[in-house]
C-alpha cells in the first residue's frame, strides 16, 4: 500500500487527514476533500438522530416502501435526507444514486461526481438497539459537465470508483474510507465532534475463523454454498451474524472472515445491492488486501445494467473467499 507523503499519528483529525493525502487523487482533489467532508457531517447528524432513537418519535416503521419493495423505517428517509442534503448543498455531486428512491435525482448543476448511497444499512437493527450502518460510492462523471446526465454516467462498474467508504454507528461510530492508495479508519469523538484517524492503514487478515451467512434460508442455497457452510462447520469455525452488512463487513475486516449473501429461493440474485452496497466494500476489501466476488465474478467488474440490481455478494479475507468459490 502506498503511505501517505507524511505518516500522520493516531488522532489526526479526519480534515487534516484528507489534505495531507489529496495529491494521491489524479484529478481535481480539492473537490473529492469537500465531497468526503459533506459526507462526513451529514453522518455526524445521522449519528445524532440515531442516539435518540429510543427518545423521540424516530423509530418505527415510516409506512411506505422503497426502491426494492421493502418497508421503509422513518430512519432509512431521514437519513437519506440528511445526506441528499449535504450532498446537493455542497455542490460537487452532480446526481445521487440511493437505495430509498426509484430513480437517480439529478442535481442539475456543473459538479462531477455521482455518488451512490446506502443512508442507513442495516434497519432491522434499529429498533433494538443494534449497530447500523451507512455505505458510499463515489464516481467521476463520465460526459461531459454541462451535457444532461447520461446512463453512462449512472451505470458505471465499480472499478471505477474514486472513493468509497462506510459509516458503522456501532459501539463507536466509525468511518472508513479509501481512495484507492489503502483503507483507513477513524473513530467519531463525540465530545469534539470530530473523527479522528484510529486505524491507519487496514488490512483484512488473509485468512480467519469466522463465518457470517443468513443460515435460515439454507434449505434454499445452492449445493455450492451448503457445501461451503458445512465445511466451516467441519472446521470448527464461528458463526456470526448481525444482519447489518456494514457491521458484519467491519469485523471481519479487523478480524478475518467471510461474509456471503448467495442467491435464495426468495431472491434469486442474493439480496445485496450491486450500486450501494456491494461495489463500496469490496473496492474497500481488495484495498485492504481482501476479495469481493459474487461467487466467481469479481464484483468489481460487474457491469451494472440497472440502478437497483442484487448480486449474490461474497466478500472478506482473500483465502476464505477462494476456498468458498471452490465449491461451485
Ligand atoms: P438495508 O437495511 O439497507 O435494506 O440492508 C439490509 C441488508 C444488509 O444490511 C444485511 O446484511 C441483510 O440485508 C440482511 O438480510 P437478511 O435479513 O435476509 O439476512
Ligand atoms: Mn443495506
Ligand atoms: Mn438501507
Amino acid at each position: 500500500m502506498e503511505s501517505s507523503r507524511i505518516a500522520l499519528p493516531i488522532g489526526t483529525a479526519l480534515d487534516r487527514f484528507i489534505k495531507n493525502n489529496q495529491f494521491q487523487f489524479q484529478y481535481a482533489s480539492g473537490e473529492l476533500s469537500q465531497l468526503l467532508r459533506d459526507i462526513a457531517l451529514a453522518s455526524k447528524v445521522v449519528n445524532r438522530e440515531i442516539n435518540k432513537a429510543g427518545l423521540i418519535d424516530i423509530m418505527g416503521p415510516m409506512g411506505s416502501q422503497n426502491s426494492g419493495g421493502e418497508q421503509q423505517q422513518k430512519l432509512d428517509v431521514l437519513a437519506n435526507i440528511r445526506f441528499t442534503r449535504a450532498l446537493t448543498k455542497g455542490g460537487e455531486a452532480c446526481a445521487l444514486i440511493s437505495e430509498e428512491t426509484e430513480s437517480y435525482v439529478d442535481l442539475n448543476n456543473e459538479g462531477r461526481y455521482v455518488i451512490a448511497i446506502d443512508p442507513l444499512d442495516g434497519s432491522s437493527n434499529i429498533d433494538v438497539n443494534v449497530s447500523i450502518g451507512t455505505i458510499f460510492s463515489i464516481y467521476r462523471r463520465v460526459s461531459p459537465v454541462g451535457q444532461p446526465i447520461q446512463d453512462q454516467d449512472i451505470l458505471q462498474c465499480g472499478a471505477e470508483q474514486v472513493a468509497a467508504g462506510y459509516i458503522l454507528y456501532g459501539s463507536s461510530t466509525m468511518l472508513v474510507y479509501t481512495t484507492g492508495h489503502g483503507v483507513n479508519g477513524f473513530t467519531y469523538e463525540s465530545t469534539l465532534g470530530e473523527y479522528v484517524l484510529s486505524h491507519p492503514d487496514m488490512t483484512m487478515p488473509e485468512r480467519g475463523r469466522t463465518y457470517s451467512i443468513n443460515e435460515g434460508s439454507a434449505n434454499s442455497f445452492s449445493s455450492a454454498v451448503k457445501g461451503y457452510v458445512q465445511f466451516c462447520k467441519d472446521e470448527n469455525y464461528t458463526a456470526r451474524y448481525i444482519g447489518s452488512l456494514v457491521a458484519d463487513f467491519h469485523r471481519n475486516l479487523l478480524k478475518g472472515g467471510i461474509y456471503i449473501y448467495p442467491a435464495t429461493a426468495k431472491d434469486k440474485k442474493g439480496k445485496l445491492r450491486l450500486m450501494y452496497e456491494c461495489n463500496a466494500l469490496a473496492f474497500i476489501a481488495e484495498q485492504a488486501g481482501g476479495k469481493a466476488t459474487d461467487g466467481k465474478t469479481r464484483i468489481l467488474e460487474i457491469k451494472p445494467e440497472s440502478l437497483h440490481e442484487r448480486t449474490p455478494f461474497y466478500v472478506g479475507s482473500k483465502a476464505m473467499v477462494e476456498k468458498a468459490e471452490s465449491f461451485n
